[in-house]
């Protein structure tokens, strides 16, 4: 019960756009200003005056998102496999050239576009020691992504990263990265191993991205950070990248670290994040396809979830000036003139770019962590990328129907809901199982 209370109100807090308990009110005062402000100079950029509201993510509030599978009204979606000009893709030689339709489409219209002049990052190893996690000897390093700032030095970026290897490795391991989540504490049931451990145990390493290094998680951030220091201290162009493609860029940085780190194969890198950070995590794989698995926890609206279904939380929340900021400019169009019906592309077309690699999608239990994340949607999202990964010679889920809690469909889409609340916890053995078939040497 209290971890079930905790999952929801992290959810809620979130959803308000008050993570981080340790930033003070006057602070937040000042974020929310400066959201606001950047939110609508954004407005004014598109020409647009309004836009609609979004559900609300507190079931007992009167507008609460819509909870009930009765009432999802019937939604077409835009087809993966057919080509801008309407031509269906049925070779898999076809697909480079829709892969980059789809990625024109992510980048104009939702995710926004990685600058060409990204400045370079050096990485540099802060700290090494050994130590032991449980049972388990583990060499700890400290890295420090330094972005050359010298276009703009009023903007620095360290990007920090953490890396645990078991000690006394022989040769490189697979590692899992995963987006840290600031202040969220891993409280596994007694008896039982963190996911570090879980890795450790199987002889794998972790390691551990801080976003907020990168890209701070607000619209008052947006002049700093790496998009900021691009920019140079000017506000975003409409198809200019958000928070979530400057974590996957400082993802794929992390991957440049570790193909230079003989402790790490490099070839076997998976990465994981939960909630934005799952959305994060499906953006990465989908753009950089140096990795090699993904485990994409609860990454509902803006991630894997169906947008184009009326079931949980909205477009219209994710253009909000609480959330705005993951994404592209253009995307707040289908908050105000367009809607959810009008996106080019949505859930599955993202798990799609994934294709042909290993897909993991999580979900927790929808009493324990609640209808806002949609597990459906997201399981849909995984669904409908099906065609594409069967065209690749790969295995879909096989199915259209939506699992019961705990039933694990098991393809190189793979989706699980599991007993929980907002976390990936409890499928980490589930995913570790899955990361092993294709990990294996
Ligand atoms: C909010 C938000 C979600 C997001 C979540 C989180 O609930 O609406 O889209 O995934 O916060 O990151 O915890």
């Amino acid at each position: 019960m209290k971890r079930r209370i905790q999952s929801l109100l992290l959810l809620w807090i979130s959803a308000a756009g008050l993570l981080s308990a340790q930033v003070s009110p006057e602070e937040r005062r000042r974020i929310s200003e400066l959201s606001d402000a950047d939110h609508k100079q954004m407005m004014e950029q598109l020409g647009i005056s309004s836009l609609r509201p979004g559900p609300s993510a507190n079931p007992n509030a009167p507008n609460a998102a819509n909870a009930d599978e009765a009432k999802v009204p019937p939604y077409f979606l835009p087809d993966p496999l057919e080509l801008n000009n309407g031509i269906r893709v049925t070779r898999p030689e076809q697909w480079p050239a829709r892969r980059a339709e789809i990625f024109e489409l992510f980048d104009r219209e939702i995710y926004g576009r990685v600058p060409a002049n990204v400045p370079s990052v050096r990485w540099k190893v802060t700290d090494v020691k050994e130590d032991k996690d449980g049972d388990f000897p583990v060499k700890i390093k400290q890295m420090e992504g330094v972005v050359d700032n010298s276009s703009y030095p009023t903007v620095e970026v360290i990007i920090r990263l953490t890396l645990g290897t078991p000690a006394g490795a022989d040769k490189p391991v697979p590692v899992i990265l995963e987006f840290g989540f600031p202040g969220w504490v891993e409280r596994p049931r007694a008896g039982e191993l963190t996911w570090k451990q879980q890795l450790l145990k199987e002889g794998w390493g972790w390691a551990v991205l801080n976003p907020a290094s990168i890209q701070a998680d607000h619209g008052a951030g947006l002049r700093e950070g790496i998009i900021g220091l691009v920019n140079k201290g000017n506000p975003r162009k409409p198809d200019d990248w958000g928070c979530l493609r400057a974590w996957a860029w400082g993802a794929s940085r992390a991957l440049d670290y570790f193909e230079t780190d003989p402790d790490v194969d490099a070839r076997r890198v998976a990465i994981e994040g939960l909630s934005r950070y799952g959305k994060a995590a499906a953006v990465a794989m989908a753009y950089d396809t140096r990795f090699a698995v993904a485990f994409i926890g609860s990454s509902g609206a803006g991630g894997v979830k169906l947008l184009h279904r009326l079931f949980g939380e909205q477009v219209e929340n994710l253009a909000s000036p609480a959330e705005y900021h993951w994404f592209a400019g253009n995307f707040l169009k289908y908050a105000g003139p367009l809607t959810q019906e009008d996106l080019p592309v949505d859930g599955h077309h993202l798990v799609a770019l994934c294709a042909p690699r290993p897909v993991f999608i999580s979900a927790g239990s929808s009493t324990a962590e609640g209808p806002w994340v949609d597990a459906k949607g997201m399981f849909l999202g995984g669904a409908m990328a099906g065609p594409v990964y069967e065209l690749l010679g790969k295995k879909s889920m096989r199915t259209m129907l939506f699992p019961p809690e705990g039933t694990l469909i098991d393809g190189d889409i793979a989706f699980r809901q599991h007993e929980g609340g907002h976390t990936t916890g409890p499928n980490w053995p589930y995913f570790i199982q899955f990361a092993k078939r294709y990990f294996a040497q």
